[in-house]
């Protein structure tokens, strides 16, 4: 389904589809995906055990990644990072780990159901680099220039308008700053029935 051809209400429909499954997800993460979640993935996909084990579980618990974007790119000491699309947090707590005290870890998604967890941790936690906001991958709440780094896992194949993500993350991204993602990418044509589905863009 292309962009250009996405009516403003369909985009809002689509929207309105994977936020009602991500609250469904931050209840409960198991059921809903085609690919394993949770610590087990992430282990699986190259994630360093002391990363998760200074992570609350609940975080891990919630994590449905589908790749490792610090296996393209990993934060060093003092770097600001922003994970879009951060769900439960996971990225952005390993980010915030990597870059320390000196450095700044940012988690934005559009799902607040999603960003409970990783909220209620930051408040009953000691770590001072990480935050978590609201918001949307196609209109960041930041300042041009605001990140070294830019990192997403498992979220801009939901996004109806790539166009207008691309150019906010690039938008936020400090000149000669670093992107990584992880995604799913469409390798065949998509059956007609699937195409109109609306529910099929958060599956
Ligand atoms: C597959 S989950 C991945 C979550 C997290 N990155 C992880 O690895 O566990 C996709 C996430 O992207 C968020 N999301 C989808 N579309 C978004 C958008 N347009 N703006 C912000 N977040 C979005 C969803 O709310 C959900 O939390």
């Amino acid at each position: 389904m292309s962009t250009e051809r996405l009516t403003a209400k369909r985009k809002a429909e689509i929207l309105n589809s994977v936020k009602e499954r991500y609250r469904a997800v931050a209840s409960d993460p198991t059921g809903h995906f085609c690919y394993p979640v949770g610590r087990e993935s992430a282990v699986g996909l190259g994630y360093e055990p002391e990363w998760l084990n200074a992570v609350p579980a609940e975080v891990v618990d919630r994590f449905v990644g589908v790749g490792n974007p610090f296996s393209v790119r990993r934060p060093v000491k003092g770097q600001s990072v922003l994970d879009v699309g951060c769900g439960s947090g996971l990225d952005a707590f390993v980010a915030a780990a990597l870059v320390g005290a000196d450095g700044r870890s940012v988690g934005v998604d559009m799902a607040p159901e999603m960003l409970e967890w990783p909220k209620r941790a930051v408040a009953a936690g000691t770590l001072g680099n990480i935050e978590f906001r609201e918001g949307s991958v196609e209109e960041l709440p930041f300042e041009d220039e605001s990140f070294d780094l830019v990192i997403s896992n498992g979220v801009l194949n939901l996004v109806p308008d790539k166009d207008a993500a691309f150019q906010e993350m690039h938008r936020v991204l400090r000149p000669g700053g670093s992107f990584a993602a992880a995604d799913l990418l469409v390798v065949a044509s998509i059956p007609a029935d699937v195409l109109t589905d609306v529910d099929a863009w958060s599956t």
